[in-house]
């Protein structure tokens, strides 16, 4: 048994939840939150680790982003790209080079990097990493451009300040026409409502986005996600 699975077991005794508690009260919110995915990404259940519904979240959204028009000449940026639920399905349409992907857990990015080989997908010469600094900064990417940029089921589980710095530096990444899209769980009210999740109402993001220089735009009734998570579009704002 892996290390972290047994210390799992050993501090999960009693509630289902105490293991991911702990992990809370000793560590800061993304290390915890890196943590937790390590160890379920180690207990061996790749797909279940990062959210389950593997096939149906995987097609949802490259679906969606074919319809939005992605190309396989484009360039790709994977935000929190998890064991690549949705990457498997990006890389092997992409042209080879032009998926790029990152997560703060380094078992999610090992786990996806193995997958690429078990699906033959190695010759597609992803880049895959891990978010060491665990922030939104991209200094990583210094000098980079993408077309698309995609953060699923990965603002849902963040507090304020990082969506902030996300919005301060994502414009770096991004060229006139490049398009980022994100769900996010929206409440009338911000709402920190279980150890992993927040909700927001759509006029945070549209008050970031005049902050930063951005065009936000609800796209949800183009993404029928299974459990109601909405889908956000952000444009550069042109002049
Ligand atoms: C629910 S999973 C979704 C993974 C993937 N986007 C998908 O749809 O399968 C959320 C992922 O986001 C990662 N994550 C959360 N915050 C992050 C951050 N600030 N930077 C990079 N990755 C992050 C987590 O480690 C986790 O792998």
């Amino acid at each position: 048994m892996k290390p972290k699975v047994l210390i799992k077991k050993i501090l999960n005794w009693g509630s289902p939840d105490k293991y991911v508690r702990k992990l809370h009260e000793k560590k800061a919110y993304l290390d915890a939150y890196a943590a937790h995915t390590d160890t379920r990404v180690a207990e061996g259940d790749y797909q279940k680790a990062i959210g389950g519904s593997w096939e149906e979240m995987g097609k949802l959204q490259f679906e969606f982003l074919m319809k939005k028009g992605l190309e396989p000449g484009h360039r790709m940026f994977d935000i929190g790209c998890g064991t690549l639920r949705g990457g498997r399905h990006f890389i092997a349409y992409l042209d080879q080079g032009n998926y790029t992907g990152f997560d703060i857990s380094e078992e999610a990015i090992e786990r996806g990097k193995r997958l690429v080989e078990e699906e033959g997908l190695a010759g597609k010469k992803p880049n895959l990493f891990v978010s060491k600094e665990k922030n939104l900064k991209f200094k990583e990417l210094e000098g980079k451009k993408f077309d698309f940029i995609l953060a699923q089921s990965v603002l849902t589980h963040l507090p304020p300040e990082p969506i902030e710095e996300c919005f301060e530096n994502i414009g770096k990444i991004m060229k006139e026409g490049s398009v980022f899209y994100f769900t996010y769980f929206e409440g009338g009210r911000y709402r920190h409502f279980s150890i992993e999740d927040f909700e927001y109402p759509f006029s945070h993001f549209e008050s970031l986005a005049e902050d930063y220089g951005f065009l936000v735009k609800d796209c949800s009734e183009e993404y029928p996600h299974p459990i109601g998570q909405k889908m956000m579009e952000v444009k550069k704002k042109t002049a």
